[in-house]
């Protein structure tokens, strides 16, 4: 998997638009029938005509692009959280239904989809015709009339109306599959037996606007211990030189 990179900026964002378009372009090309999304968008009619190669593209850059970072966001918050919970593994594993609430809730709290804008084609109240008003998923999320104690996360949070998918016609197209791969994420990671900890970590900041929030990380290194290990336990005992570090094992 590969990420948007803030910096360098444009170099590095053009490389990795023009592989994509490269790939669509081949891809585009064929005229092989079959069920991948190039297959469908090339047989795909809209009005009666094919798609245009824009068209297309659009397409698959929505479901690339829109399948990357926000995945990349949420899987990075599943390690923080277990690594800073010690009860939340051995809970999911005692109880596996646990991980469909979790997920929900490492949506919510994530929010890796930050806002969205939407250009208004009429007058209204709040905008005139043309002018665009921004959907911020992520204040929505910590709304506390629906959600007590936002700012913490609660693995059973229940009920859980987040809109970190988004909701109406643009709800999110790859939801189903992103929360597939995320409770097997946490249930794997939960039958492991291990605990986690973290070794470092870069806050990912996006700034829009003059408003700077953190999403996700930039950086982040976990280690990885089975409970039996003698780190591996969530209670990390003073050692007898004073250190709370684990000592050394040989
Ligand atoms: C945790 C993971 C994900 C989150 C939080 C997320 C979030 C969102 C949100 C908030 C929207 C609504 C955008 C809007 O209203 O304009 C959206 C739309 C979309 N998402 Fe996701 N997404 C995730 C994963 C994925 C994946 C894995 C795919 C594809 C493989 C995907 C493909 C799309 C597409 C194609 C749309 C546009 C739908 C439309 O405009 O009709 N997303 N996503």
């Amino acid at each position: 998997m590969f990420r948007s990179k803030t910096k360098p900026k444009n170099q590095e964002q053009c490389i990795v638009k023009n592989e994509i378009c490269h790939t669509n372009r081949n891809s585009f090309n064929s005229t092989v029938a079959g069920c991948c999304l190039f297959s469908v968008l090339n047989q795909a009619r809209f009005q009666g005509r094919p798609l245009s190669f824009e068209e297309k593209q659009g397409f698959a850059n929505l479901a690339f692009a829109g399948g990357r970072d926000t995945v990349i966001a949420t899987v990075t918050r599943i390690f923080a959280e277990a690594a800073t919970d010690p009860e939340l593994l051995p809970a999911i594993r005692a109880t596996p239904d646990l991980a469909v609430s979790a997920v929900e809730e490492i949506v919510r709290i994530t929010t890796p989809l930050t806002a969205i804008s939407r250009t208004g084609p009429r007058d209204t109240a709040v905008q005139k015709a043309g002018g665009r008003i921004g959907l911020c998923w992520a204040s929505a999320n910590r709304e506390d009339r629906f959600f007590p104690e936002p700012d913490r996360f609660q693995a059973a949070r229940n009920p859980n109306p987040h809109v970190g998918f988004g909701f109406g016609p643009h709800n999110c197209l790859g939801a189903t599959h992103a929360r597939l791969l995320l409770r097997t994420l946490v249930r794997v990671l939960a039958e492991q037996e291990v605990t986690l900890r973290i070794q470092t970590q870069e806050p990912q900041c996006e700034n829009h606007g003059g408003i700077t929030r953190v999403n996700g990380f930039q950086n982040l290194l976990v280690d990885m211990m089975p409970i039996s290990h003698p780190c591996g336990g969530s209670v990390i005992e003073k050692q007898e030189n004073g250190s709370e570090e684990p000592e050394d094992q040989p």
